[in-house]
């Protein structure tokens, strides 16, 4: 089959659905590639890259005519009107409640894939063009706001004096956020978060950021937020205005699924910030962002000198990484969908990524697809830290350890019981036992790798012990329980291995 890859309509779109890079891989897959004269241009992508990997550049009419088109957002009905029937259409379409443009492509007998609605499930991260451009702005976020900083992020010593590193505050801990964090921390800024969702403090911790408190904490179950009364949201708000004020940056990411971005700074917040200060709101729209001071696509200056950047394009201006990314989030997806790698699209709607991207089938309607059950994000610590919690009653100190008082006395009750050549033994267990309780459930969560490594060296120290006893021929009861020890303990360790090596691969540059 014949991909198309066609010019962008609008100027301001400086993306391009593919790279030579991901042209190749697509041509690895079967598939015959042609791109639109100049499509690449913007992103610094020239037709004779495209050549060298195999592509034909050829007219809009020639691209728009292929087996499978695909393009970054909804065509405009000029493009449509070139597309054959029963043609392919892989693109981001803004499905929801839109049946209009659903029913156009019912009509026209066309297949339409939303890659904006890839569940957000571990297996389809590959294939999510949202969190790949989400990514991308989060990361160019931080570079507006140190071109419009009048300051280094770093801090400095030199002759002429001592410079503090700027102040970087994050409201909102998702993909943007993340990037944000990372990025600002990597240029030397001082990075502090906040979410509403307190599983991420984790996170911004293991980013090297300090995560913020703030006196909202609600219990996700799909890793997203939930829109807040009116209560949690001045309670949040006088957090945001007192870190506005004692920070140099604010980048807010705030999102909650299908409502217009929360109000985060107010105009009393920015007039509390210090001259030169920047508030870059991602969430800018016309429908109101996260700053009630920012214009979409515009940066304010303020009276008191702080800048609000409320750029939307943020992706589009890096047009060379984005499109890499896009273009591989499709080659994922069609990775997917062509498992012969004979250049065949072969849709399987038993897939649930497959399936939740599919708007029409050969012009069936398709949309909506079934409710996917995302991936749960961590339970929060505890639910008596919410914002409204049913006060508990307090439970009594033989409540909270009488399970530790049952534990003692019957390890007691073993350890004289015991035959006097077993008793040190036991007590060396039940240490062990007391030990690795605290040590296991202690261990922050980004150390638990390590704390595994630590276990694997304890289960060669197992194997070693049931080498030891296996040669005991006298008592097979000593054989049976050295064999299980052994079998168990090299399960762990073998085990160790597949799964360190698993990991290792994630970091492994692809040759493809
Ligand atoms: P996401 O849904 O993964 O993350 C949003 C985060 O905000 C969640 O962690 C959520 O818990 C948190 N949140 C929601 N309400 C909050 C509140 N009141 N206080 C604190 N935290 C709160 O979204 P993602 O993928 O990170 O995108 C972030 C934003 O960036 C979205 O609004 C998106 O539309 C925008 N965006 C803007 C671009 C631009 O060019 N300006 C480009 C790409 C994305």
């Amino acid at each position: 089959m014949r991909i198309g890859i066609p010019k962008e309509p609008y100027e301001a779109q400086t993306l391009v659905s593919a790279s030579p890079d991901t042209v190749g891989k697509l041509m690895k897959l079967g598939y015959d590639v042609c791109i639109e004269s100049g499509a690449g241009v913007s992103a610094s992508y020239f037709d004779d890259a495209y050549e060298a990997v195999g592509a034909s550049i050829v007219s809009k009419e020639e691209v728009w005519g292929s087996d499978i088109v695909t393009c970054l957002d909804t065509p405009t009905d000029a493009e449509l009107a070139l597309m054959k029937r029963g043609a392919v259409l892989i693109a981001r379409l803004s499905p929801w409640g839109n049946d209009e443009l659903i029913n156009k492509f019912h009509d026209m007998g066309i297949t339409a894939l939303a890659m904006d609605a890839v569940p957000r499930i571990s297996r389809a991260q590959a294939l999510d063009v949202r969190s790949s451009m989400m990514n991308v702005a989060g990361y160019r976020a931080v570079i507006e706001a140190a071109n419009e900083f009048g300051r280094t992020f770093t801090g400095q010593v030199t002759a002429a004096g001592k410079t503090q590193p700027a102040k970087v505050y994050v409201i909102g801990v998702g993909v943007a956020g993340l990037a944000a964090i990372g990025t600002a921390g990597s240029m030397g800024a001082q990075v502090s978060a906040t979410d509403v969702r307190p599983e991420v403090a984790d996170q911004v911790e293991s980013l090297g950021g300090t995560f913020v408190e703030i006196p909202v904490k609600q219990q996700s179950s799909d890793g997203y937020a939930k829109a807040l009364d009116e209560e949690q949201q001045k309670l949040t708000l006088a957090v945001y205005t007192e870190q506005a004020a004692a920070n140099d940056i604010v980048i807010t990411t705030a999102a909650v699924p299908g409502r217009p971005a929360p109000l985060l700074i107010t105009a009393e917040a920015v007039a509390g910030m210090k001259p030169g200060s920047i508030v870059v709101d991602m969430g800018a729209s016309p429908l109101g962002g996260n700053c009630e001071l920012s214009k979409p696509g515009e940066v304010i200056v303020t009276e008191n000198g702080v800048k609000v950047l409320g750029y939307t394009d943020l992706p589009s201006r890096m047009p060379g990484q984005a499109s890499q990314l896009f273009g591989q989030n499709i080659v994922n997806f069609l990775k997917l969908a062509t498992p012969a790698k004979d250049g065949v699209l072969a849709l399987d709607m038993d897939d649930e990524v497959q399936r939740g991207v599919a708007v029409t089938l050969d012009g069936d309607i398709m949309w909506p697809p079934p409710p996917v059950k995302v991936s749960a994000a961590p339970a929060a610590p505890a639910a008596a830290e919410a914002a409204e919690p049913e006060q508990e009653p307090e439970k009594s100190a033989f409540q909270k350890h009488w399970w530790k008082v049952l534990v003692g006395i019957l390890a007691v009750a073993l350890i004289v019981g015991a035959p006097p050549a077993m008793a040190n033994h036991f007590i060396v267990f039940m240490l062990a036992c007391v030990v690795g309780f605290y040590v296991i459930t202690n261990v922050t969560h980004s150390l638990h790798t390590p704390l595994m490594s630590e276990t694997n060296a304890i289960s060669g120290i197992i194997i070693v012990g049931a080498l030891l006893q296996i040669v005991n021929f006298d008592n097979p009861v000593v054989v049976a329980l050295a064999f299980v020890a052994m079998t168990i303990a090299s399960i762990n360790i073998f085990g160790g291995f597949l799964v360190t090596d698993r990991m290792l691969k994630m970091f492994e540059r692809s040759s493809e």
